[in-house]
């Protein structure tokens, strides 16, 4: 028998609706089981739902939003790649660093070598300090196994992740990352490779989305292509690492497969963002990178909104270009480096992440959704993207259910 929780006392960011942030003062939030049955002004609860309510708790005024979404890691990896850091401050560049052998490549060194145990542990941790500030909702990548063997055991640990923790874990496939040693000079021959692990992956249930770096020291349309055509056969959706770098018309091929998203963006142009628009492909971008690699090509905001382009945040997490854990923190600095607005970051985090992972369950405070909130020691939901360094998350609901921290 289900039985119904009422969740009042609120403050409702619900994102839906015309009104700015769609939000609801005197709110209230009716869940049954891990669904949200209704949402709206407490005095406006339905008379039929009142008599089944089981269970109330008084949330005391405090802001709610939908939990946070991390449409964009590399969580599962092992080693770090602090040294990297020092030769960039010293004035190598993260292309030279890559070409040079570093870069995914040694992570991709230190992943293998890593056991299962050790992943999921590193992974773990990592998790649950994304989990803190808000997330309920994380993609993770596969990219740093390049062979059939680790990058399913990359995958599997990603699932392994979802199954131990209060959070749903949504795998993207990411073979085509990175040219492994062993393919040296055969970059075309890795590419067969990559494609033919996939079915064999995806029969074990492992794979839920295909990416591919498509750059310079990536894989280049052609191959992106192959990838691509791949995924589609096996009826996976696709997304892609695009322009990030250098601008390779990686985002209008995308789209041209309906892409979820293309991510990072950098050096975007008007074409990319057209062929993104008719498409739908959302933009995700990735403040933590456009950051820690001290870029300055600004991605196209302008653009991408006057085209009516979705976009969404992440954190990017990874060893080499973003090793930051907060996504609260890429609020903010979509705010001061993308110049994006505060309600402009939350939807990045909540309904355009969902959107950029294919999920139409979940990132807004709505009737039918999933019951994943986050309840705020703040006034008002543009302070989310206003601190930084801190955590204002007081309690996080997942699929209905309180969730405990540690
Ligand atoms: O999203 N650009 C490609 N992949 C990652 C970085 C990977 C790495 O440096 O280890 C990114 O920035
Ligand atoms: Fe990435």
């Amino acid at each position: 028998m289900s039985t119904l929780h009422l969740w009042r006392n609120a403050r409702v960011t619900t994102l839906a609706g015309d009104s700015p942030w769609g939000l609801i003062e005197d709110g209230a939030l009716l869940t049954r089981d891990d669904t949200l049955l209704w949402v709206g002004q407490a005095t406006a609860l339905p008379h039929e739902h009142r008599a089944h309510i089981a269970q109330e708790t008084d949330l005391g005024g405090a802001l709610v939003t939908p939990g946070l979404i991390d449409c964009h890691t590399h969580l599962v990896y092992g080693g770090q790649r602090a040294n990297e850091f020092e030769l960039r401050l010293q004035g190598a560049s993260y292309e030279d660093i890559a070409r040079a052998g570093g870069g995914i490549r040694s992570t991709v060194a230190a992943t293998r070598a890593a056991s299962d145990a050790s992943l999921l542990s590193s992974a773990t941790r990592r998790a649950k300090v994304l989990m803190a500030d808000g997330v309920t909702t994380l993609e993770v990548k596969s990219g740093y196994g390049l062979s059939e063997l680790h990058e399913g055991r990359c995958l599997a640990i990603a699932r392994a992740l979802g199954a131990s923790l209060p959070l749903t874990v949504r795998t993207t496939y990411l073979a085509a990352h990175a040219l492994p040693q062993e393919f040296s000079g055969r970059a075309d021959d890795y590419i067969d490779a990559a494609c033919e692990w996939l079915p064999r992956l995806h029969a074990q249930g492992l794979v839920d989305a295909v990416d591919a770096f498509c750059d310079t020291i990536g894989f280049t349309p052609a191959q992106t292509r192959r990838v691509f055509d791949t995924a589609k056969a096996l009826g996976l959706p696709v997304k892609l690492h695009a322009e990030q770098l250098s601008n390779q018309g990686g985002a209008a091929l995308a789209a041209s497969y309906g892409a979820l998203s293309c991510d990072h963006l950098e050096f975007l142009d008007v074409s990319g963002v057209q062929a993104m628009s008719q498409a739908g492909t959302v933009a995700v971008l990735l403040p933590g990178a456009y950051y820690f690699l001290r870029d300055t090509h600004l991605p196209p905001i302008a653009q991408l909104r006057e085209h009516g382009v979705a976009m969404a945040l992440a954190t990017d997490h990874n060893p080499g270009s973003s090793p930051g854990l907060s996504l609260l923190l890429m609020l903010n600095m979509a705010c001061t480096l993308f110049r994006l607005t505060p309600e402009e970051a939350l939807r990045g985090v909540t309904v355009h992440a969902a959107r950029a992972l294919g999920l139409a369950d979940r990132g807004q405070l709505v009737g039918g959704q999933r019951a994943d909130f986050c309840v705020w020691n703040l006034d008002h939901p543009n302070e989310l993207a206003y601190w930084f360094g801190h955590n204002p998350c007081m309690r996080v609901v997942v699929a209905g259910k309180e969730r405990t921290h540690g």
